[in-house]
């Protein structure tokens, strides 16, 4: 063993690792180095001619003074990178329009996106309404906070649509990502785009309008300029004083505090019952399907109330209610999130007396609201 770790040593010597003892083979003798405790798995690696080492050496070829790994190859990084960038590059052939891209939503995206993007029951809006008036209750150009913003969603917030496509064709749908072909992704952007009311060319999306790689960069999003606060330019200095004056602008919402900042008991959900007591887990934000919806599979029962209680008004648009059947009218409605509309729906909001001047519970409500929502498609 004495006569190893001499040549060890020497394997260290061609490492350019630190620390000789962090290599050491685990021989018991020398469980201490220099007085301290060398720690290791209990590993040892064959080199060549029966050398060895606490490490796994990576015998190919050195690079330059490295004498472990190599440079990826370009293959390599080129099979790795399916970036899409904000000039375009990475974007792959491919097209899809917004009505493809409507059908592939219902199919993929609603169950928790909810109809045409409302979001709700924790999952994210993917859209919150006209994309260039929210993008101006934005805190994003920060020197002129407003107390409204900021609408931190894809249409208002991200300043290029590349990343969306990138998004989907990577992280969606959650459950199962990279199933998306690039057709579809670009149907889902296309469709996206357009519940956002984002025109191209100056125009809103029509449902055959469609988006490939050759019009996508056509797609000049609201927030383009403000998603880096500007603070630099003619009142540079004095711009960015003020900028780091007011904490607000970098997460914080009161004071500036570098110290014991934190007031108050911290609240973290603790492991009940299996005697763990020293433990916190990381914090969580609650994500859960929202619950299966009558509506959605047809529930005769939410069409019979609609039927007998709802339908007076809101078969038309004559007494100002979102009529069922038209688009467009609840398009709009739903820019609040569903969970808003509910909330509207059952308190009572204008015309709209509280749960339509029903008896209904919350939930029976709630699938009556959903029916009217996936009948006017
Ligand atoms: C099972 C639920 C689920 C399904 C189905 C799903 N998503 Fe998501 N989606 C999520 C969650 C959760 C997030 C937030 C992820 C995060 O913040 O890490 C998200 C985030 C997103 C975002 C980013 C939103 C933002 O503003 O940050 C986009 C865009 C998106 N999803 C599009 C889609 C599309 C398109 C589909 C259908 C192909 C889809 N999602 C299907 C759960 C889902
Ligand atoms: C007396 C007429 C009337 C009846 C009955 C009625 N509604 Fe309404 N409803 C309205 C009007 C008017 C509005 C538009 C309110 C506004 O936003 O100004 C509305 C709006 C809504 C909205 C949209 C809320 C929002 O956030 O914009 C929902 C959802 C809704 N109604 C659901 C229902 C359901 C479900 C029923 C039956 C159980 C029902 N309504 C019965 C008149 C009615």
């Amino acid at each position: 063993m004495f006569k190893s770790y001499h040549k060890l040593i020497s394997v260290a010597a061609m490492l350019t690792l630190t620390s000789v003892s962090a290599i050491a083979a685990s021989d018991a003798s020398r469980t201490y180095e220099n007085g301290k405790k060398v720690i290791d798995g209990g590993m040892i690696y064959p080199v060549k001619n029966g050398q060895t080492a606490g490490y796994y050496l990576n015998t190919q070829k050195a690079y330059k003074d490295i004498k472990f790994g190599r440079p990826a190859t370009a293959n390599e990084m080129k099979a790795w990178d399916i970036d899409v960038m904000y000039d375009g590059t990475g974007l792959p052939e491919g097209k899809g329009s917004v009505e493809e891209g409507d059908e592939i939503y219902e199919a993929k995206c609603a169950s928790c996106h909810f109809d045409f993007g409302a979001g709700g029951s924790g999952y994210p809006a993917l859209q919150q309404g006209n994309a260039y008036e929210m993008q101006k209750t934005l805190m994003l150009q920060r020197l002129k906070p407003d107390d409204d913003g900021p609408h931190r969603n894809f249409g208002s917030y991200w300043p290029y649509a590349s990343t969306l496509f990138w998004y989907i064709k990577t992280g969606m749908p959650h459950p199962a990502p990279m199933t998306l072909t690039n057709d579809e992704t670009y149907a889902l952007v296309a469709y996206i785009i357009s519940i956002n009311e984002i025109k191209i060319d100056g125009e809103e999306l029509d449902d055959d309008f469609v988006l490939s790689k050759d019009n996508f960069l056509k797609i000049v999003m609201p927030n383009k300029d403000g998603f880096v606060p500007k603070i630099e330019g003619k009142d540079g200095l004095e711009n960015t004083r003020k900028f780091y004056d007011n904490p607000k602008n970098f997460g914080g919402n009161k004071e500036r505090c570098m110290k014991d900042c934190f007031k108050g008991e911290p609240k973290v959900a603790r492991i009940q019952g299996v005697g763990i007591s020293e433990y916190a887990p990381p914090l969580s934000s609650k994500k859960e399907k929202p619950a299966k919806k009558e509506g959605a599979t047809g529930g005769n029962e939410a069409k019979t109330t609609y039927d007998a209680s709802c339908a007076v008004c809101h078969a038309t648009d004559a007494m100002g209610a979102p009529a069922v059947g038209d688009k467009k009218a609840w398009v709009s409605v739903l820019k609040k999130g569903i969970d808003k509309v509910y909330e509207n729906g059952i308190k009572g909001i204008n015309g709209m007396p509280p749960k339509g001047g029903t008896a209904l519970d919350d939930a029976k409500f709630k699938a009556v609201v959903d029916y009217m929502i996936k009948a006017s498609k």
